[in-house]
């Protein structure tokens, strides 16, 4: 594996499991240090640290709930004063959440809607604290391209994150910083483990491959899109789900 991002540092929020822990794992290995963020679960966050470091790659894992405003705020400044620059910024951390909308209370509604205010104040802070030629990435969901029935709240907090990303790459552009965002088909994490077993099997024989997706499937996506490589690729939505389709 090449160590592309060697000298870069990257924030990854909600980085102790799931996508962003295998994104956290993945960026490491290609020489980034890495803001291991967890808003609950520190065990996990510290074995994620401790997996980096035993690869020989460098990480911190920094507290902080992303629908706080003042928990970002204290979250930039902690990586700031950790590692002094930040390059790459992966806004990962979300909620599950999909109910018909005869049964969508408002609290849920709330939890789902609580991250994509989260999410653009992450995006505003890291307007500021990214270096020129920085990086930024959003995890949105596949579901914003379809009509699934259920997904009404949980794809529209996806879908503005999107027009979010859209935005901030044409004000992002002078500096030379992407701002792309990642649609993921379905991923096996703990936000599907407790996906009925027929809804598992319809998702894996909608993908060309017949299998779910794993968390470094969309890891490596984030990893090139942070890579120079991908360094004329700004204000994408970019669907990541094994040719999935209804
Ligand atoms: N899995 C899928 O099929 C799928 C498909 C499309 C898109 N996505 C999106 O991909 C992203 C990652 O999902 P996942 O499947 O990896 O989920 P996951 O395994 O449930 O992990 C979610 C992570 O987000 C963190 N988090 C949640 N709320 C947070 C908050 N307020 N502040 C900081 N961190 C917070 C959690 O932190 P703690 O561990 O500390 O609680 C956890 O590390 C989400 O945005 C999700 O919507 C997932």
């Amino acid at each position: 594996m090449s160590r592309s991002l060697s000298g870069k540092v990257a924030l990854v929020t909600g980085a102790a499991r799931g996508i962003g822990r295998a994104t956290a794992l993945r960026l490491a290995a290609d020489g980034a240090a890495v803001v291991v963020n967890y808003r609950a679960n520190k065990a996990a966050a510290t074995e994620v640290q401790r997996a980096i470091a035993a690869h020989g790659g460098e990480a911190a894992i920094i507290r902080a709930d992303v629908t706080k405003l003042d928990e970002i705020d204290a979250l930039f400044e902690a990586a700031s004063s950790r590692f002094g620059r930040l390059d790459i910024l992966v806004n990962n951390a979300g909620v599950g959440g999909r109910s018909a909308f005869s049964t969508t209370e408002e609290a849920a509604y709330d939890s789902l809607f609580a991250i994509t205010k989260g999410v653009f104040f992450t995006l505003k802070a890291g307007l500021t604290h990214v270096e020129d030629g920085g990086r930024i990435v959003s995890i949105s969901t596949g579901l914003t391209r379809g009509w699934a029935s259920g997904a009404a709240a949980y794809a529209g907090s996806k879908a503005a994150i999107e027009q979010f990303s859209r935005a901030l790459s044409k004000e992002a552009g002078p500096r030379q910083i992407t701002v792309n965002a990642i649609l993921p088909g379905v991923i096996e994490t703990d936000m599907t483990a407790g996906m009925a077993e027929e809804v598992r099997s319809a998702a894996r024989s909608q993908t060309s491959f017949s299998r779910l997706g794993q968390p470094r499937d969309i890891a490596d996506v984030v990893a090139f899109l942070a890579s120079d490589d991908a360094r004329w690729i700004t204000g994408q939505m970019i669907v990541v789900n094994g040719g999935s389709t209804p």
